[in-house]
């Protein structure tokens, strides 16, 4: 539960920022309403809508990426996915439109779209119980709520960039949609040109017939507690059971092209035939709690 000064520091915190807000317009047309803000009346709650890119990264590669005092929970890995390769790791690049987000029905704030790159199953910790996500680097839109809101988390700072699409979770390749048609999404140096050939961020995704991960290992992972540098949690709880994501709505399997540049990862990178889902979800988001509430007890 959300302790009660944390939900009145959240609510202020939300306010201040939506009076700076006022001047961002993005308000998606696409994506279905949030369909829990009554659920939740007291708490955020939105949707997120894009995809979710599991990359398979050399364990040594992860382990430079994860501050050395922190573990990594890979037996929980192997329990949810156990062909998952014993020398790789799930790094996570999500690109999505945050969308129809606030506290119950009166507040709501502006769309923004946001790439983020994290890593899962750290034993943050040291109970090998719990696995958090790190924050490794983040670009969102220039929303001024958003941002100051990702800034308190402490560093990584959030970096501000344009994207293309500038509010859309994607966008299709050609005019003609279909359910095989591969959708782009890229985000970029907020003083660049849209179409600099130096993207930070550039996914392009083809709906596939299946892809090896299970539906579960992306439910416990975009489930685990995010933080920055561990002294601050966001408790971002993603449902994977409402409307908007089951049924005609249900996570399409994709296949594709990832390009992550300096300085969202350490080397400018092209990741080749990245499996992911595509996919809308609500949330309901508890910022601001102190990691080591999270600790378990036995
Ligand atoms: C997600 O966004 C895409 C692109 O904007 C849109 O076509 C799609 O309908 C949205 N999905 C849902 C479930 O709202
Ligand atoms: C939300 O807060 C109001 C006012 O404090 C309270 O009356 C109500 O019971 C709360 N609703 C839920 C679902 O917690
Ligand atoms: C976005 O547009 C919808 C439909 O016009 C409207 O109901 C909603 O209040 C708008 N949201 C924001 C944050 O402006
Ligand atoms: C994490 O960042 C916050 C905010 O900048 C800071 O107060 C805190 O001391 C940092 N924690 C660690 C472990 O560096």
């Amino acid at each position: 539960m959300l302790p009660p000064h944390n939900f009145v520091l959240s609510v202020v915190i939300l306010l201040e920022l939506i009076c700076k807000s006022v001047s961002t317009s993005c308000n998606s047309t696409e994506s279905l309403p949030n369909p829990i803000a009554t659920t939740y009346p007291n708490e955020t709650t939105g949707t997120i809508n894009g995809t979710h890119a599991i990359i398979p990264i050399d364990l040594s590669a992860a382990r430079s990426l994860i501050p050395p005092q922190y573990g990594i929970n890979l037996y929980e890995l192997y329990a949810l996915q156990p062909d998952f390769p014993r020398n790789k790791y799930p790094l996570i690049v999500q690109s999505v439109l945050d969308h129809d987000v606030g506290v119950g029905t009166s507040l709501r704030i502006p769309d923004f779209t946001r790439s983020a790159i994290t890593l899962p199953f750290v034993d943050l910790l040291h109970d090998g119980r719990t696995s958090f996500r790190l924050l490794h680097s983040i670009v969102m839109s220039d929303n001024p709520l958003a941002v100051e809101g990702a800034a308190l988390y402490g560093p990584p700072q959030p970096l501000v960039g344009r994207f293309d699409p500038p509010c859309e979770a994607y966008m299709y390749e050609t005019s003609e949609r279909t359910a095989a048609s591969s959708v782009t999404f890229a985000a970029y140096p907020l003083h660049d040109d849209v179409h600099s050939k130096r993207p930070l961020v550039h996914t392009r995704f083809k709906p596939c017939r299946a892809q090896p991960y299970s539906l579960a290992l992306y439910e416990n992972i975009l489930n685990q507690v995010l933080t920055n540098n561990g002294t601050l949690c966001d408790n971002f709880v993603t449902l994977f059971d409402t409307s908007i994501s089951t049924g005609d709505f249900s996570p399409v399997p994709v296949e594709g092209r990832v390009v992550l540049n300096r300085p969202v990862y350490p080397t400018d990178s092209v990741f080749e035939g990245v499996f992911g889902i595509k996919a809308d979800f609500a949330f309901v988001e508890r910022n601001y709690i102190p990691c080591s509430q999270f600790k378990s007890v036995s």
